[in-house]
Parts: structure tokens; C-alpha cells; sequence
């Protein structure tokens, strides 16, 4: 009997993909393009399941039951497209090829267009999790027609990771790249959550002089309130882990440099083009560009910049009621973080025609990926409602918890800054927060300047039209440009 589905490449993710999809009685063909890999996988897994190996593409192509369906866990870029190709060569009409990869969304809206050609259904899907999620469960955002969603539905569902409530944590996002777009965004929201909690834990390190198992301890009781998450959860266990060689705590022994792969830039990117800002994720993707530009923070450190103490001299109650400020400032910003990455995914909606339903995003979020989070719940349930539908800020139960952590979030930013201890994230959204709720912003005094140097004109707030001042004139006298 032939496999319902197979995966191309047994690399970390593949791997575990394949196994999960075993484990769930599907009948799994697997190819790599070294074959050494296989074998070796074969050996190690090929008894939890049923997994048929290929030493060749045509082979693996072959030992698929019709209509084809290919899942490809390569590589994102180059290596992603040499599969497809080779793949489309023995396909035919009606068989479906998945990227699991994490592709840029444009390459796959033109992989769609390429393949469908052929009358190949191509899926670009988000997979998120890791290694462990891939095995165990993933959160998976696929894309791509509905002909092949019904093809992919049992099987994305019986591997995906199952909510709190039972439902698996897989849906239809939308066609071609609308499933890498929500995944990509799905990075940057991840990179604005880690840099919010990294900057909590400076706060707390350098500003309350706090050792790492200690803090450690305040995130592992964060994670008992509304910031209850995975990441906050791991940010405990990697605090308090200590170094083998030295038996100091890891973070000490760790390099700080952070690194990236792309998505969280793209996200910003493409968050540019799009006119929408998202500063938390942008300022998050910043600072570890910051923490990696290697000369410029040696000079830095050389040029010996005078600058007020870090330490807060706070201790005893004092340093617990900061601490609970940390959490609430830390909340308020990942509330923002959440409402600009929707909110591009709801532009881009717009923009590629994917009518995205954004409380099935949130829902399918809420296990199994890396941001899953308890709050997750409140955001599908705020969308589900409407009453999201312009920002999640201004749904009921968003708005008063920001309400509720506006003071914190004033007060830690406020002493961060005296103390010289940045915050890049928690500042942004504070300061995107405070720009949404302005009644009059100061863009009025931009527009002036633009019309001053260029012509660009401006509106009144008055009469309806474009106008422009003839600034170089004794007279200064305005004229009107335009109805
Ligand atoms: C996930 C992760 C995953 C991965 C990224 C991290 O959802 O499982 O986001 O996609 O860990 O590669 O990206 P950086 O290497 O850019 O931090």
C-alpha cells in the first residue's frame, strides 16, 4: 500500500514531523537528499510506524497514493525551490506540495502561481513550535486553495497540538502566502514577547541587582498570572540553569549577542510597506541588531560615557512593589506588541485579498507555537466579538487592563530612563499607545514644515481642500491648490 503522505528532508524539523504523522497512523513517505540521513532515520524511528523510505524523488513520488500530497522541510530560499521543481517534475494534476519551511510570503504567493500553472495545488504553511512542537504537536498556519485544505485537514489535525478546549491548533488562513504571512508575523510578535521579557529581567538584574535564579523564581510565578506563557515559562528555566563547567547560572556564560534568521526583519519590512506601524516588534528586532553590532559597543564601552548608576537601591517591599510594576508594564506592552502584529495582519488582508479570519488566528495560536499563551483565549474571544475589529487596544477587556497597568508602565519606563537602563519596547508602545490616544498630534507642525520646503501642501482643519502657503512671499499669503 502506498503513503497518504510523505515529507522531504529529515533535517531537525522533518524529522519530527514525519515521526508525529506516524505516530497518528498516517502512512508517511520519507526522502532525503542525502540518503545516509534516511537510513540513519530509518534505524532510529522505523518502528513507530509506517514510514517507507525512497532513495530517489521519482521513488518518493511514486510510493504516494494519488492525489500526491508532499510536505517540504527544507531549508527556506534556494534549496525550497530545487525540491519543488524536482517534486513538479513527477507530479501530476490535483497532487498537492506543502513548504513547512519558513518561506518569505511573496516567494510563496510566486511558487503558487508557478505550480498551480501546472495544476499543482502549492500550500505555503507555517509550522511553529520547534523540534518538540513538530513531534509532539505543532501550531500550523497553512495556505493555499480550499481543494487542498480538504485533502490536508485530516491529516494537519490529527498531528496538530490540541488547545485547552480540544480543538486542534491547524485552520485554512487563506490563499497562496496568507500562511506565511500570519507565521512570519507570528515570528516578529515572538521577537517583541522575548525583548519585552528580556528587558523585564534587566530591570530586574541590573536595576534591582537580583541574581538570575531569583528572577527566575518571579517569572515562574508570573507565569501563574494573565502573562501565564510558554516563553515566560522557559525564561525560568533558562534563569535557572546553571553552567556546567563553572556552575555559574548559563545566562552569565552566554554571549550577548542575540541572532535572527529573517522573519522578525521581514515582519518589519514588510510592516513598512504596508504603512502600518508595529514599533514594539521593530524595536525588538533593533536591539538584537544592537547587542550584535560588535564595534560599535566596543567603542563604546572605551569612550566610558558618563552616566547615572543603574542600581535602584531599592530593596524589601520597596523592590516587590517594583516588581509587580515590571509585570504590568510588561503586560500593557506585549498588549500593544499583539494589536500592531494583528493589525498588519489584517492590512495585508486587505491588501492580497485573504479575508483572514483573525479570531481562527488567535485560536490556532493558543497551543502548540512559540507566543501560546493563556491570553491568547481573551484575543479570539475579543475578535470573535467585533469588538476588536479597529485594534484589540479598544476591545472592553484589552482597554481596561491597559488601563489598569498605565501607572506601572509610566513609572518603570520613567525610572528605566534615569537610570539608564533601556527599554526599547516597553517605551515604544507606551509612546505608540500615548500617540494613538492624542487628540492632536504635533504632525500638523510636520505638515507646515513639508509645505514650507517643498510645496507639499496641507489641509485645514476648517475648509476642505489642499493649500499652501507662499512662504517666500512678503505677504505669506495662503492659496488654495485644490477642492
Ligand atoms: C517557531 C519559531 C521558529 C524559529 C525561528 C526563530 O515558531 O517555531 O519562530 O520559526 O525558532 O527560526 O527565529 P530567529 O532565529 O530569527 O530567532
Amino acid at each position: 500500500r502506498k503513503a497518504n503522505v510523505g515529507v522531504v528532508g529529515l533535517a531537525a524539523m522533518g524529522a519530527s514531523l514525519a515521526r508525529n504523522l506516524a505516530h497518528h497512523g498516517n502512512r508517511v513517505a520519507v526522502y532525503n537528499r542525502t540518503y545516509q540521513r534516511t537510513e540513519t532515520f530509518m534505524k532510529e524511528h522505523g518502528d513507530e510506524g509506517v514510514l517507507i523510505p525512497s532513495q530517489t524523488v521519482k521513488e518518493f513520488v511514486e510510493s504516494l497514493s494519488v492525489p500526491r500530497t508532499a510536505i517540504i522541510m527544507v531549508k527556506a530560499g534556494a534549496p525550497t525551490d530545487q525540491v519543488i521543481n524536482e517534486l513538479a517534475e513527477y507530479m501530476e494534476q490535483g497532487d498537492i506540495i506543502v513548504d513547512g519551511g519558513n518561506a518569505y510570503f511573496e516567494d510563496t504567493i510566486r511558487r503558487e502561481k508557478a505550480m498551480a500553472e501546472r495544476g499543482i495545488h502549492f500550500v505555503g504553511m507555517g509550522v511553529s513550535g520547534g523540534e518538540e512542537g513538530a513531534l509532539n504537536g505543532p501550531s500550523m498556519m497553512p495556505g493555499g486553495s480550499d481543494w487542498s485544505w480538504e485533502t490536508l485537514k485530516p491529516i494537519l489535525e490529527s498531528i496538530a497540538a490540541k488547545a485547552p478546549d480540544g480543538t486542534p491548533c491547524v485552520a485554512h488562513i487563506g490563499p497562496n502566502g496568507a500562511g506565511h504571512f500570519v507565521k512570519m508575523v507570528h515570528n516578529g510578535i515572538e521577537y517583541a514577547d522575548m525583548q519585552l521579557i528580556a528587558e523585564s529581567y534587566d530591570l530586574m538584574r541590573r536595576g534591582l541587582g537580583m541574581d538570575p535564579q531569583q528572577i527566575g523564581d518571579v517569572f515562574a510565578a508570573w507565569n501563574k498570572t494573565e502573562l501565564d506563557s510558554y516563553l515566560v515559562e522557559i525564561t525560568a528555566e533558562v534563569l535557572r540553569k546553571r553552567d556546567e563547567k563553572t556552575g555559574k547560572p548559563i545566562v552569565d556564560m552566554i554571549v550577548d549577542h542575540a541572532g535572527m534568521k529573517g522573519t522578525g526583519t521581514w515582519t518589519v519590512q514588510t510592516a513598512l510597506s504596508l504603512a502600518v506601524p508595529v514599533t514594539g516588534i521593530a524595536e525588538a528586532v533593533f536591539a538584537r541588531g544592537l547587542s550584535d553590532q560588535t564595534a560599535l559597543r566596543e567603542q563604546a564601552q572605551k569612550e566610558n560615557f558618563k552616566a547615572p548608576e543603574a542600581a535602584l537601591h531599592m530593596d524589601g517591599a520597596e523592590a516587590e512593589t517594583f516588581i509587580e510594576l515590571i509585570r504590568e508594564a510588561l503586560y500593557a506592552s506585549k498588549i500593544v506588541a499583539y494589536a500592531q502584529g494583528f493589525n498588519e495582519i489584517a492590512q495585508a488582508g486587505q491588501k492580497y485579498g485573504w479575508d483572514i479570519d483573525m479570531a481562527q488566528v488567535a485560536r490556532i495560536w493558543r497551543a502548540g507555537c512559540i507566543i501560546r499563551a493563556k491570553f491568547l483565549n481573551r484575543i479570539s474571544d475579543a475578535f470573535e466579538s467585533g469588538s476588536a475589529d479597529i485594534s484589540l487596544l479598544f476591545a472592553p477587556y484589552f482597554k481596561e487592563a491597559l488601563e489598569n497597568c498605565e501607572e506601572a508602565w509610566r513609572k518603570v519606563i520613567a525610572t528605566a530612563t534615569m537610570h539608564g537602563i533601556p527599554t526599547p519596547v516597553f517605551s515604544s508602545s507606551l509612546a505608540y499607545f500615548d500617540g494613538l490616544r492624542s487628540k492632536r498630534l504635533p504632525a500638523a507642525l510636520i505638515q507646515g514644515q513639508r509645505d514650507l520646503f517643498g510645496a507639499h501642501t496641507y489641509q485645514r482643519v476648517d475648509e476642505p481642500g489642499a493649500f499652501h502657503t507662499l512662504w517666500a512671499e512678503p505677504d505669506q499669503k495662503e492659496i488654495k491648490i485644490s477642492d
